[in-house]
């Protein structure tokens, strides 16, 4: 069976300290505990609006070295500084909207050619992973290519929607056309957006996707998990 990477995108943990504003629950305890349990990388979004990651998470983040980092970012220039400034293991470009919930297709790498050839060199000069968060589609893998992208992100966001409905089948054929051609190219397959217990089964056995990278399930679900745990030890402090 083939090893697939898993990377944890801890973004909701930001969230949920944000609502305090204190450091609570703390990213670097939670990047600790997921080296201690085997976990392949930490995956952060630091967005134009900070709404979660902030800038102070990404540096000491990066400077703690637990696991490999892999910074999810826009193609802006104040983004390219940043991640050159921090060098992260490994940067995965994304499209950004200020007002969306969260990123809600691939990059246009072919509307945005010429600006990407620009914008990539630095970040692939100094060694940093790099790839591109793309919908299932091979002109837009091609295009990721000849940028000299080390890799592709699949956006599984449309497969998680439609999976609910049990009409996922063509766009799961489409995510293994997709993954095919991009090992065709030399290219590392990633996928990820959406994937739950559920849903990931049919994209992990696809032989070409050797990395995951999953955020808003498993920290929304671990509150369910965790919930009893919890509360029988506040109740046992209480009774002390
Ligand atoms: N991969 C990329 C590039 C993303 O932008 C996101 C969402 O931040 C994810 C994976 C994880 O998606 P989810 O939080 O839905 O698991």
């Amino acid at each position: 069976m083939k090893k697939i990477r898993l990377g944890i995108n801890i973004d909701h943990v930001a969230t949920l300290r944000n609502a305090r504003n204190e450091n609570f629950p703390n990213l670097i305890t939670v990047a600790k505990l997921l080296k201690k349990i085997n976990v392949d990388s930490i995956t952060i979004h630091l967005r134009e609006d900070r709404r979660h990651i902030r800038d102070k998470d990404v540096s000491e983040l990066s400077k703690s070295n637990f696991l490999p980092l892999n910074l999810e970012m826009a193609a802006t220039e104040e983004m390219q500084k940043i991640c050159l400034k921090h060098k992260p293991f490994a940067c995965c470009i994304v499209p950004e909207r200020r007002e969306e919930l969260t990123t809600e297709g691939g990059l246009n790498v072919l509307a945005q050619r010429d600006y990407l050839n620009k914008f990539l060199p630095p970040i692939l000069k100094m060694g940093i992973r790099t790839s591109l968060f793309v919908d299932p589609c091979t002109k837009q893998i091609k295009a990721a290519h000849e940028l000299g992208a080390n890799a592709v992100e699949i956006h599984t966001g449309k497969y998680s929607r439609l999976f609910k409905k049990k009409q996922f089948s063509s766009e799961l054929d489409q995510i293994k056309k997709a993954a095919i051609f991009c090992n065709s190219l030399g290219m590392e397959c990633h996928a990820g957006h959406g994937l739950t217990f559920k849903n990931v089964s049919p994209i992990a056995s696809i032989q070409n996707i050797v990395e995951l990278n999953i955020g808003h399930f498993i920290i929304g679900e671990s509150i369910s998990i965790g919930l009893k745990n919890v509360i029988k030890k506040i109740k046992n402090s209480i009774k002390k």
